[in-house]
């Protein structure tokens, strides 16, 4: 009896493993048939936008309905499925959190590893490493993908002016409608899908490629102030002076004018000169912000790229400074009392700098009245510079 007892147990484990067996030989055929047409499965992204897309074909109706991509946390919708040939083909657009992205391609449980590293300028970026992602690496379009998207029309839903440069080229659009989303602000190039004007190597005629690096020689190709490029400038603001004109424009559109990434008449500035941060608070700790500063911002004053003044400033100092507070135009002598210079002499407290409204005026703030580098009660601040 008891020998019989275990006779059965060890029929129904090995019927359970059995099963098993085939269930997992049935699972990876039926995986077989759904394919990752891309990304890779492990890869390194570099992008701007928090996203990518899945493309996975599809061999039959019963694994389409099984089929399902999870990010751990959720399922994710796909986008369009399209039946060519008998064959499915299934985009999903999959959003990204920069580092290490975890999927599961079910039925078949594929792991998919995905390390974003979002992209603000090319100079952190190197495609050249094993591991790192490009679709186009190798060819403008996958064989299986030209079915659908070789399109060669601008879609009638798409206005288009017509240009004077440059050739338009349709066949981004349908993949890449994405970078048009939520860009209030385009660049005219891009909106007008001249995408080869930047992203074709003539060299290499077939493939798409992103310029590493720098990529102000791109935009100098079509931007220069009276003939000359900012970085040909006496005054270079330093980002512009590494070419990485990126930094701040998206080179498709953005959310704020001129296709920046945040307001450039100061908040892009302060992202960065974070010390000026304070000037654009509600509570700015005692310190009086010119009030200027809350209007036309930095670029009242400085441009954002280069200028042949010290610090960008469009004009030299005294003239810029007149160029609102217009009582003191040309006038070189008699302010803040009869006779003090306005120009001329050296700054007795930065030696190397010249005299000029700046040297009593702070430009942005100071916690003293009339932005002045010290308390006038007292004569305080006429002591910084006399005893
Ligand atoms: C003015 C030059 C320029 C034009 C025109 C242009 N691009 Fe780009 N593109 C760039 C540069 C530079 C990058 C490098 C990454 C960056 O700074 O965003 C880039 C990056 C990309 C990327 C990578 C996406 C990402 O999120 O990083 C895609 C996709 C792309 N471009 C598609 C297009 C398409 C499609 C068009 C036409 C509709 C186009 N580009 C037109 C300059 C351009
Ligand atoms: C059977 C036809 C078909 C095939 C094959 C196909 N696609 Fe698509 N794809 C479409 C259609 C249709 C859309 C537009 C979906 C929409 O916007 O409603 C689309 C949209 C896209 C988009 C844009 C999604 C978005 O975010 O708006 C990308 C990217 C894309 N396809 C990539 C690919 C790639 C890569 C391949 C090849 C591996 C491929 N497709 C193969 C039909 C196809
Ligand atoms: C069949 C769809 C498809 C077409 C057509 C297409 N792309 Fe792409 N492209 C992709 C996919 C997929 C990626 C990977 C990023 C993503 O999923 O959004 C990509 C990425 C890129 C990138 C980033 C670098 C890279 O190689 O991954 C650039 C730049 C780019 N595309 C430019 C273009 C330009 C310019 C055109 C038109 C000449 C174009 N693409 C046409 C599908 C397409
Ligand atoms: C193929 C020529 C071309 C290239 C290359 C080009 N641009 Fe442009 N860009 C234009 C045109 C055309 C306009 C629209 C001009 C206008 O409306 O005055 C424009 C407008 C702009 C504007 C907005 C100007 C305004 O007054 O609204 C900015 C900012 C800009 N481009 C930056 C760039 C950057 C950054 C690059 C390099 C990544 C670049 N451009 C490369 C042609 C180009
Ligand atoms: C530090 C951020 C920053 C960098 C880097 C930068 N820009 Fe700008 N750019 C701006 C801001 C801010 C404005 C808007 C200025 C304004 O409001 O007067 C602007 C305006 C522009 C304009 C339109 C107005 C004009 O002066 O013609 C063009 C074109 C332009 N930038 C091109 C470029 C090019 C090309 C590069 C690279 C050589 C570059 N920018 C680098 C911040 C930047
Ligand atoms: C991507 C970062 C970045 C952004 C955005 C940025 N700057 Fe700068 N800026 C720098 C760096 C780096 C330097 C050089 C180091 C320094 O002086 O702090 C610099 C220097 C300066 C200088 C001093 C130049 C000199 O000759 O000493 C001025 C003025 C300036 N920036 C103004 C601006 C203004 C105005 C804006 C907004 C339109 C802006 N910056 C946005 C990075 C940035
Ligand atoms: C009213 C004109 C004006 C405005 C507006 C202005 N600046 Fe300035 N900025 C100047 C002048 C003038 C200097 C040179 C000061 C000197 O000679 O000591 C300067 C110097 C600088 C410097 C280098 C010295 C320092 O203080 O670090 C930076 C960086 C700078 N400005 C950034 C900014 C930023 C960021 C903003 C916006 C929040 C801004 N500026 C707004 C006029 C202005
Ligand atoms: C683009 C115009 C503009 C420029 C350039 C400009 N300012 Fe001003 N300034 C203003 C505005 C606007 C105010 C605020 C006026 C008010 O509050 O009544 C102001 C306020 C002041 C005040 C305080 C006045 C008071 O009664 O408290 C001083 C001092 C001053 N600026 C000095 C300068 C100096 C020095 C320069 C050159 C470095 C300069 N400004 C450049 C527009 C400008
Ligand atoms: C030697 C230091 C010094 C220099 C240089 C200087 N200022 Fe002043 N400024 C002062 C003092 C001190 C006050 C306060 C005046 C008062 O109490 O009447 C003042 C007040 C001001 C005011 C506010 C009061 C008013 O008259 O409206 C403005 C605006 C101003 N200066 C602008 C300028 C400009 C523009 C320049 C350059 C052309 C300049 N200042 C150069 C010291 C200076
Ligand atoms: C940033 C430095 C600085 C500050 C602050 C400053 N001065 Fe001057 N002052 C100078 C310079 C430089 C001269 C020219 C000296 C020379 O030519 O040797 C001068 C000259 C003078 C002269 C002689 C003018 C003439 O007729 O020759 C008087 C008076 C004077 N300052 C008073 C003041 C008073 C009052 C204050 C405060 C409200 C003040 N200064 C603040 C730098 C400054």
């Amino acid at each position: 009896m008891a020998f019989l007892t275990k006779l059965r147990k060890q029929c129904a484990v090995s019927l359970i493993s059995t099963l098993a067996f085939f269930i997992l030989v049935a699972s990876v055929a039926q995986a077989g048939e759904i394919t990752l047409l891309a990304p890779e499965q492990q890869c390194t992204l570099y992008a701007r936008l928090p996203s990518t897309h899945f493309i996975v074909r599809v061999g039959d109706k019963n694994d389409l309905a099984q089929l399902q991509l999870d990010s751990g946390s959720e399922k994710i919708i796909p986008l369009a499925t399209r039946l060519k040939n008998d064959t499915y083909y299934v985009h999903y657009r999959v959003p990204l959190a920069p580092g290490e992205n975890k999927f599961t391609l079910s039925p078949g449980g594929r792991k998919i590893t995905i390390n974003y590293k979002p992209l603000r300028t090319l100079l952190n970026a190197n495609f050249n490493v094993p591991g790192v992602y490009l679709y186009h690496r190798t060819e403008t379009m996958h064989q299986e993908c030209r079915q659908c998207h070789e399109v060669e029309k601008v879609p009638e839903d798409f206005y288009i002016k017509p240009v004077p440069y440059g050739t338009n080229s349709p066949v981004c659009y349908t993949c890449h409608k994405a970078i048009f989303e939520e860009t209030k602000w385009q660049h005219s190039p891009a909106a007008n899908l001249m995408c080869e004007t930047c992203h074709q190597q003539v060299k290499d005629v077939g493939r798409i490629s992103v310029t590493i690096g720098k990529d102000a020689t791109l935009c100098y190709h079509c931007h220069l102030v009276k003939g000359k490029a900012w970085g040909d400038m006496a005054h270079i603001h330093q980002p512009v002076g590494f070419g990485v004109c990126s930094i701040c424009h998206n080179p498709h559109g953005d959310t704020y004018r001129f296709q920046l990434w945040a307001d450039g008449r100061a908040e892009l500035c302060v992202s960065c000169h974070v010390d000026k941060e304070i000037l654009l608070k509600k509570e700015t700790e005692g310190i009086k912000v010119h009030g200027i500063i809350r209007g036309g911002g930095c670029v009242a004053c400085h441009d954002p790229h280069a200028s042949e003044n010290p610090y960008m400033l469009y004009k030299p100092v005294n003239e810029l400074c007149t160029g609102c507070h217009n009582d003191l135009i040309g006038v070189t002598k008699g302010h803040p009392v009869g006779g003090h210079p306005l120009k001329g002499p050296k700054n007795p407290l930065k030696p190397d700098k010249e005299f000029n409204c700046a040297s009593c005026h702070n430009p942005h703030g100071s916690q003293y009245q009339y932005l002045l580098i010290g308390d006038v009660l007292g004569g305080h601040v006429c002591a910084k510079c006399h005893n």
